[in-house]
């Protein structure tokens, strides 16, 4: 019997590769899609072909393919080539900050990328399930109008009816996105309305602090990555604003990928689904410090700005009830110290290397 094909994109990042692992352990052939583009986002930090290599010599069935996702035509003629069971998409220009200063290529990757993989997958297997990878940025800065208290490290929501955080039904439109918020919300809508519109199965996953020992950290994305590294080579953090007391919730990209497992192996069309570590998984910047020190052995060397980001969340967690009651018996497996331990080990092993 042969092996049912996986088309991830971004196959070289954090989410995508380690997609690409969980479904090759699983007898998937994984058909990869990467061009690097994050070292041109970036710089050379934020290179990923050392990920690519990973893939290429420990997975037992992967093959790569050189392609930009912009690339209509050569994603038409790929997505027909293959005719893949399921696609993952999570190539992107991930980053709030930087997608100013990129406006063209943060839309024609975020949005017009994502459009081509679409109509791409409607026309060569429209029943295959078409996973892509939102983000909460997807509803712009409205959550910092949730009434806040203020405790000693970090924010918290006084409003109860955001005790479990913020759901899926939270408005996404008149607010603060970034341009990639708003190039995030071109797709997720258009991820949508395939699902409605076509009848295929998709699904979007808006996603939290999405982590793991696979990012390739930056100081524009890979928050916990980034911030380890920091700490390990005794560079100087900047902290934006809001006291240093912002909360995310962190998710282990492992933890990501067993829910796209469930999912595809049970789709719905038009899905969408707020993903993250919750409230048990989250911490503020300040926490962070700290966990990350009391692995290190290493203090924090940090500046404080006042200059907040924008359209930055103040305090955000995902309310999971909605993915957890569709989808039960996943959760977020990995806890927030068990990601500290392993991306403090990965740093510490990548900078041996
Ligand atoms: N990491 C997070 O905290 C986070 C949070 C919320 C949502 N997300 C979303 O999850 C997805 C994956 O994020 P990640 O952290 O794995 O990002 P990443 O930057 O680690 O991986 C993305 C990969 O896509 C590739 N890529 C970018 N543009 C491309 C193009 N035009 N053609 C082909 N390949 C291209 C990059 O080279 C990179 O390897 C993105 O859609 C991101 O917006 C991430």
């Amino acid at each position: 019997m042969t092996s049912p094909a996986l088309l991830v994109t971004g196959s070289s990042g954090l989410i995508g590769s380690e997609v690409a692992a969980h479904f090759d352990a699983r007898g998937w052939h994984v058909h990869g899609v990467d061009n690097n583009q994050r070292a041109v986002f970036f710089g050379p930090a934020g290179d990923t072909r050392w990920n690519q290599a990973r893939l290429a010599s420990s997975l037992r069935s992967f093959t790569h393919h050189e392609l930009d996702i912009r690339d209509r035509e050569g994603v038409l003629r790929l997505v027909a080539e293959i005719r893949p069971a399921a696609i993952v998409h999570t190539a992107a220009q991930p980053s709030h900050d930087r997608a100013a200063a990129i406006p063209f290529d943060d839309f024609d990757t975020n949005a017009v990328g994502t459009l081509n993989l679409l109509e791409a997958a409607r026309r060569a297997r429209p029943e295959s399930p078409f996973v892509h990878m939102s983000t909460n940025k997807v509803y712009g800065d409205a959550p910092n109008e949730i009434p806040l208290v203020e405790l000693a490290t970090r924010w918290d929501y006084a409003d109860v009816t955001f005790a479990h955080g913020i759901p899926e039904s939270f408005r996404i439109d008149a607010s603060k996105h970034s341009l990639f918020g708003a190039s995030k919300v071109a797709a997720d809508v258009m991820v949508q309305e395939y699902g409605r519109y076509f009848g295929l199965p998709t699904c979007c996953l808006r996603g939290g602090c999405l982590t793991g020992p696979a990012h390739s950290g930056v100081e524009l994305h890979g928050f916990l990555s980034y911030l380890v590294k920091c700490n390990l080579e005794g560079r100087r953090y900047t902290v934006f604003g809001y006291q240093g007391k912002q909360v995310r919730d962190n998710i282990h990209a492992a933890d990501v990928a067993a829910f796209i497992e469930r999912f595809i192996a049970a789709p719905r069309p038009a899905a969408v689904y707020n993903i993250g570590g919750g409230k048990a998984n989250s911490c503020s910047i300040l926490e962070a410090f700290e966990m990350a020190a009391s692995r290190t052995g290493k203090p924090m060397d940090f500046v404080y700005s006042d200059q907040a980001r924008e359209g930055d969340h103040i305090c955000y967690y995902s309310d999971l009830r909605r993915i957890e009651a569709d989808y039960p018996g996943w959760s977020p497996e990995i806890t927030l110290a068990e990601t500290f331990d392993q991306i403090v080990e990965a740093w510490e092993r990548r900078q041996l290397s």
